[in-house]
């Protein structure tokens, strides 16, 4: 079976094309390497010893997707692609809008054209904005703060709208709680360019002496140690969470929703310590003021994933920060020479 992977070449992107090799399916794989490498791709063929068909392109490009949808007999599309930076996309709201939500309007009627009707989307967490209550169910409701999330909520909503168009589409929105972690060979990994925005990147960082401290957004949130509470979850089996969907849709139409998370939340300094721990590393930090938009508190309840795709975590903390460290130590300049 052939799976379209846009976004493919990214952080989750090329753990889940991994994970597809590995169980057999064919993968073709667009991105415009915005904020990838092809190396990732060239390390995960290395890894499984398989091939995946590979195109630079832009999800905005309508003739170029045509003709990769009439080259290959596609099943399923798994939709990655995106900006994802928060803080940039209440800089440049519009450069958001244009390449998450026209983007997918293109990917949308060129499979619509091709009679491709299957699609796994990455959602967020965020979609939940500052949740009355955690654990979060899915049946929770929906927010958005800033342009990142609303381009989530957005879709999440026009995918909907797309199948109450069309019966035969089959729709699979998962909500990610925070992805950390590497494959366990240290060959692929996350690779942010830049100063890193999200938690993990920023330590390894710090431990392998690349960024001097880390900074600790607020300590005085209504939290067991006052720092922000977040739901980790190792990128293995995140990704894992996407062949389970895959698999979910294939006999079924509709719209499901679900997030995949652990069920546990860690703070800020609770991540440190494991990291330290885990890896036998000092990791010095500074406790600064609240970032704007941080909430306190944000875990799944990953209850329906486990009901009904049969997906739940396998990995701990501490698989996350050993893997997150051996990959930062493998490539302390990712993917780059
Ligand atoms: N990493 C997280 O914490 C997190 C959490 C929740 C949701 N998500 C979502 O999961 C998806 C994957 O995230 P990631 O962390 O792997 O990010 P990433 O930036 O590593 O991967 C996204 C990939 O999409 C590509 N891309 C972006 N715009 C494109 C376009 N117009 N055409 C073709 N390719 C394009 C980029 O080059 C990159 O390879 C994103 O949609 C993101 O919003 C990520």
């Amino acid at each position: 079976m052939k799976i379209l992977v846009t976004g493919g070449a990214g952080y989750i992107g090329s753990h889940t094309v991994l994970l597809l090799l590995e169980n057999g399916y064919e993968v073709v794989v667009v991105d415009n390497l915005s904020n990838s490498s092809y190396e990732s791709l060239k390390r995960v063929m290395e890894i499984t010893g398989k091939t995946v068909d590979f195109y630079e392109c832009d999800i905005n490009d309508y003739d170029k997707l045509d003709e990769i949808f009439s080259i290959h007999d596609i099943n399923s599309v798994i939709h990655f692609a995106g900006l994802k930076a928060v803080g940039e996309s209440v800089s440049i709201p519009l450069k958001y809008y244009e390449n998450n939500l026209t983007g997918t309007f293109t990917l949308l009627e060129v499979m619509i054209k091709h009679n491709v009707k299957k699609i796994v989307f990455s959602s967020s967490a965020t979609v939940y904005g500052d949740p009355h209550k955690v654990p979060i169910t899915e049946d929770m409701p929906n927010s958005a703060t800033n342009p990142y999330g609303r381009t989530k909520l957005f879709l999440e909503q026009i995918l909907s709208d797309v199948y109450v168009s069309d019966k035969e589409f089959s729709v699979s929105l998962l909500r990610y709680f925070n992805p950390i972690g590497a494959h366990e060979s240290g060959r692929i990994g996350e690779n942010p360019k830049g100063i890193p925005n999200n938690l993990m990147p920023y330590i390894t960082q710090v431990a392998s002496g690349k960024l001097q401290q880390l900074s600790v957004f607020g300590n005085d949130y209504n939290t067991h140690d006052g720092t922000g509470v977040r739901d980790y979850i190792h990128v293995m089996d995140l990704s894992m969470g996407h062949l389970k969907a895959i698999e979910y849709i294939q006999d079924k139409t509709g719209v499901f929703v679900h997030n995949l998370g652990t069920g546990t939340g860690y703070s800020v300094l609770d991540l440190v310590k494991a990291f330290e721990e885990a890896n036998g590393i000092k990791v010095p930090y500074q406790i600064v003021a609240r970032r704007p938009g941080d909430i306190a508190a944000c875990y799944a309840d990953p209850g329906k994933a486990k009901a009904e795709l049969g997906w739940q975590a396998e990995k701990n903390i501490v698989d996350m920060c050993r893997d997150a460290w051996n990959w930062q130590k493998q490539n302390p300049n990712g993917y780059e020479a």
